[in-house]
């Protein structure tokens, strides 16, 4: 993600918004409880298994090691949710709840695309059977298992139910950048448990970049000695990964970005650029030009090697090229590389970089490889194998599709861009009605979201990741037809805790960071102030507050989040009041609640952010959240006095709002149209807007 086309970016992405928008939200008939991902079919029935320290696992058929040690860890995660310890341990009985597992086959040591990921989960008054062809299936269904859990007066229990269920898409990915930052294995690790909670399937790491080359290569340890600062992952670490994400059924694809964004490959190996180094890790986000050499031999005896080497360390099926965003530009200025096109008859850039994909495939394929690449790799003369990975547009997506390319969405899934859940979750890599026939659909593989790593440190990646992941992994997941907002957002609350068991930080990152700004100041306040503020969204936030890789990520921003929950309640409410008047009298007393919460916040911020250096930056938003609970409170005033005020109040109160909307350390209040839609109706103008 780069910020100089933004413009493009922006095209992409409201086009797909503006096509979910579109499309009505179909209600489902499922009643979903807390699972997520919706299954395909789900029959509760009466009664429920009672879930007491007798509970075991036992396996029948093919049951893989991973999988014993997986059911071992739901053990554990059962275990700690509901404060028993299980004595009953495992092996086939009798009596006494339990949960059989069965497979048929042991599977594949290593998880592949196409597998069968389906499973058969029936939970009766007596035992749970969960029936898998494979292990993976079998993982994804004790994840269901799992989610089912439910507690009351009389106790734990899981409620009596049939589960069939297989997912739409075998393509369920997430990127996730180390490269603009490092990331340790402890964090892959819980995301990667994370990913198989939400029944994810592919880490697509992202591991080389301008700004870091994060793979130990024992061929060439320039890469990453000199690409990295040090940090990088050595092969066993890589191994240890993989093996890892086995374990949970995921597969791991590597991206080796390349002929553009490879700066770091160029600070040990400057004969390999287009162009005369020395060449420096870059510390900037953006597009760069520093670019691999395509009219040299020495540049593909080297990828040779390299990527060789790679596809030993890699067991998947897959490599990812990367290919995007190469302006060309280091190629425009060079001579010898001019003459070569001319030599060759090659027209512009885009043509040389397919002669480059093309002798780089020719690689991989030597290695039983699959290339995939963003869409820039696409021409027509590509093996039908290959994968285009969309960053542009599910159009880009179709057309791969109908001209017999398989393809994975990533438009419309970039949570780097600070976009909600719900604009994410209606992005469909196969909306109804696009017009392709069966066998072009199932060319569409699926999707990835996409963690780009320039705004996200160890700390924060957590929340950045989640929980807006999990709603694209229903999207993938799950029939077309589940695409209930409401339901989704009430399934994403009921989950967030429950990943909280598997280490993830991210929702107690946010008063770990505002105690840090605050010093030893009380953060009551601060939490009220982020609940209600996100960080700008798009590629603003390097735009309105530039900062390097080198920069730390510990400001207010880095606390404040996506989606921010106290501004989605208080969005609900308003147009809740406006729309159900039965509700008003318990909606207007929420809202008097919420902006007395925020005026009272305001003022005790005031005081807390002058006095801490660190939210200098932001000061402004204290007084702005003091002014937002008193026009709250004017309104809702004038609402119930049923007294219209003067046109005078509402111009007042709305040229009130228009500082207030302005984002300050890249910060933007995410309730100012609700606050207008108030004023507006105190003011008895009744527009639908
Ligand atoms: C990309 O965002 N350039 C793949």
């Amino acid at each position: 993600m780069k910020n100089r086309i933004v413009r493009l970016r922006l095209v992409g992405w409201f086009g797909v918004i503006l096509l979910a928008a579109n499309i009505s939200s179909g209600q489902t008939d499922l009643q979903s409880r807390n699972l997520m991902s919706v299954p395909s079919k789900v029959v509760w029935k009466t009664g429920k298994l009672t879930l007491n320290k007798e509970f075991a696992v036992s396996f029948k058929g093919a049951a893989h090691t991973r999988l014993r040690k997986y059911a071992g860890r739901v053990m554990t995660r059962l275990e700690g949710r509901t404060v028993m310890s299980f004595s009953g341990g495992s092996g086939s009985r009798t009596s006494g709840p339990q949960l059989t597992i069965e497979t048929k086959f042991a599977g594949n040591n290593l998880p592949r695309l196409g597998e069968d990921e389906s499973y058969r989960l029936e939970i009766d008054t007596n035992r749970a059977v969960l029936s898998a062809a494979t292990n993976v299936g079998a993982m994804r269904g004790l994840e269901t298992f799992l989610q089912l859990l439910e507690g009351g007066e009389e106790g734990f229990y899981f409620p009596a139910v049939l589960i069939e269920d297989k997912p739409r898409f075998p393509w369920r990915g997430l990127l996730i950048d180390v490269a603009r930052h490092y990331q340790p294995l402890e964090v892959l690790k819980r995301n990667i448990d994370a990913m198989a909670a939400v029944k994810l399937y592919v880490l697509h790491w992202h591991l080389t970049e301008d700004q870091g080359f994060r793979v130990e290569s024992k061929n060439f340890p320039k890469l990453h000695t000199l690409g990295s600062d040090g940090l990088f992952y050595t092969q066993q670490e890589i191994r240890e990964i993989i093996s890892y994400a086995a374990d949970r059924g995921i597969r791991v694809v590597p991206e080796f970005d390349m002929p553009g964004h490879a700066t770091s490959w160029l600070v040990g190996h400057p004969e390999l650029a287009s162009l005369p180094g020395p060449y420096q890790i870059e510390r900037n986000p953006g597009i760069f030009d520093p670019t691999l050499n395509p009219i040299k031999e020495e540049t593909y005896q080297f990828l040779d090697t390299f990527l060789t080497e790679m596809a030993a360390l890699f067991p998947d099926s897959h490599i990812h090229i990367g290919g995007d965003e190469n302006e060309g530009k280091q190629w425009d200025a060079n001579p010898e590389i001019q003459a070569f096109m001319k030599q060759k008859g090659i027209k512009d850039n885009h043509q040389l970089q397919t002669y480059f994909n093309k002798r780089i495939l020719k690689i991989l394929e030597k290695n039983g490889k699959v290339m995939m690449g963003w869409d820039e790799i696409f021409q027509p003369d590509l093996p039908k194998d290959v994968v285009i990975h969309s960053w542009r547009g599910q159009k880009a997506l179709a057309e791969a599709a109908q001209q017999g390319y398989t393809g994975v969405l990533s438009n419309g899934y970039y949570i780097d861009l600070m976009y909600p859940a719900s604009e994410h979750y209606l992005v469909d890599p196969l909306p109804a009605g696009t017009g392709l026939n069966s066998e072009e659909q199932a060319r569409v593989l699926g999707g990835e979201a996409t963690m780009w790593g320039e705004w996200v440190s160890p700390e924060t990646i957590d929340s950045r990741i989640w929980m807006r992941t999990a709603a694209i992994a229903e999207r993938l997941w799950s029939p077309r037809e589940v695409r209930d907002v409401d339901d989704m957002y009430r399934r994403l609350d009921a989950l967030s805790i429950r990943l909280e068991e598997l280490g993830l930080t991210h929702r107690r990152i946010q008063p770990v960071l505002l105690r840090r700004l605050a010093g030893a100041k009380e953060i009551s306040a601060l939490q009220t102030l982020v609940s209600v503020i996100e960080p700008v969204k798009q590629y603003q936030r390097y735009q309105q507050r530039p900062q390097t890789m080198l920069d730390p990520l510990t400001g207010l921003i880095d606390a404040a989040q996506a989606d921010a929950p106290g501004a989605r309640n208080f969005n609900r409410l308003i147009d809740q009041f406006r729309t159900e008047k039965q509700n008003d009298a318990d909606a207007a007393a929420e809202l008097r609640n919420i902006f007395s919460g925020w005026r009272k916040a305001g003022i005790e911020l005031i005081p807390v952010m002058r006095n801490s250096p660190a939210l200098h930056e932001a000061q402004e938003l204290g007084p702005e959240l003091r002014d937002l609970g008193e026009i709250g409170l004017e309104a809702l005033e004038y609402l119930e006095k049923g007294s219209a005020p003067g046109k005078e109040w509402r111009e007042e109160k709305l040229k009130r709002l228009e500082p207030i909307s302005k984002p300050k350390a890249a910060l933007e209040f995410a309730v100012i149209e609700g606050l207008r839609k108030l004023i507006n109706k105190a003011a008895g103008i009744t527009a639908s807007n």
